[in-house]
């Protein structure tokens, strides 16, 4: 469990939705201690650009000046295979993030566009300047916090533990020895091969994949977060999510750590879908209560 404490710290500017949208004018950026101030500071002039003036956002903090990859668009990077957070209806892309970063968008006046891509590529793309932003269930890490910013908290993730029925491993004091599935590039990836080393963790494409190798024999568990957990137990006969909870995290954005505008754009937005209660309704809307 001592990851636990290493990513509550890492999160801890937002514990909980209540937390976040508690205190508006609080400073609740996390990473904010990455950015001189005095680069802070400098406006970006040459290439700032205007938010749409019919933004909903007239007269609030998300209106602020900031710049995105393509003008008039926020492009945003996720991996679709994330059932409720993302994952497609036809050939949309659909689900929790793909509804809160297209308020958000709104917010800033701007139109969303969503990239599909490994997940172990978006926070490369933010880095490299791809895409504005990655919103993929992604949990607050202090590794990640060395490569990207993250905005406000909006969501809690839980690693789960997946099984067959019968299986003989009850609790996550069964681990020991075992094959773990997880999916590549992910928080569950890191834990387990932390945790009960690498030899014994197997890295697939995405967590359906993996929890097909469960499902054939390949791997004794799958560590996932429990959302997607859920959707991919009830797609599959014969498995189960064990009772006790891995780690509990927190899902944010990332960002750019050279773009500061937008994140304080988002941040406010935030807030604002935070305190309406927009953000509580699309999770309410995909995530069914227990
Ligand atoms: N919360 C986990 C992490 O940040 C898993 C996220 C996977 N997201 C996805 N869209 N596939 O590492």
């Amino acid at each position: 469990m001592k990851k636990l404490i290493a990513v509550l710290l890492a999160g801890a500017m937002c514990a909980s939705l209540a937390a976040c949208g508690s205190k508006a004018e609080e400073p609740a950026e996390a990473p904010a201690e990455t950015e001189a101030p005095a680069e802070a500071e400098t406006p970006v002039e040459d290439d700032a650009q205007e938010p749409a003036e019919d933004a909903e956002a007239s007269g609030s903090e998300a209106s602020g000046e900031f710049t995105t990859v393509t003008e008039g668009v926020l492009t945003m990077g996720t991996n679709a295979t994330f059932p409720p957070y993302e994952f497609y209806d036809g050939d949309v892309i659909v689900g929790i993030d793909a509804e809160i970063a297209q308020l958000l968008a709104e917010k800033l006046g701007l139109t969303l566009e969503i990239q599909d891509m490994d997940f172990t590529a978006i926070v490369t793309s933010v880095q490299a300047g791809k895409i504005d932003i990655g919103l993929a269930g992604m949990t607050v890490t202090e590794e990640r916090l060395e490569n990207v910013n993250f905005t406000d908290s909006y969501a809690t993730g839980v690693q789960v533990i997946i099984v067959k029925e019968g299986s003989e491993i009850a609790s996550v004091d069964d681990l020991e020895g075992k094959l773990i599935g997880v999916q590549e590039g992910t928080t569950g990836h890191s834990y387990c091969s932390d945790d009960y080393g690498e030899e014994n963790v197997v890295a697939y494409a995405n967590g359906a994949t993996a929890v097909q190798n469960l499902v054939s024999g390949s791997v004794d568990c799958v560590v996932i977060d429990q959302q997607p957990a859920i959707s991919f137990v009830e797609a599959n006969e014969g498995l189960k999510i064990l009772d006790t909870e891995y780690v509990i995290e927190d899902y944010a954005a990332a960002i750019s750590k050279d773009n500061e505008g937008l994140m304080n754009a988002l941040n406010a937005a935030l807030k604002e879908l935070i305190a309406d209660g927009s953000i509580q309704e699309i999770l309410d809307k995909y995530i069914k209560a227990e």
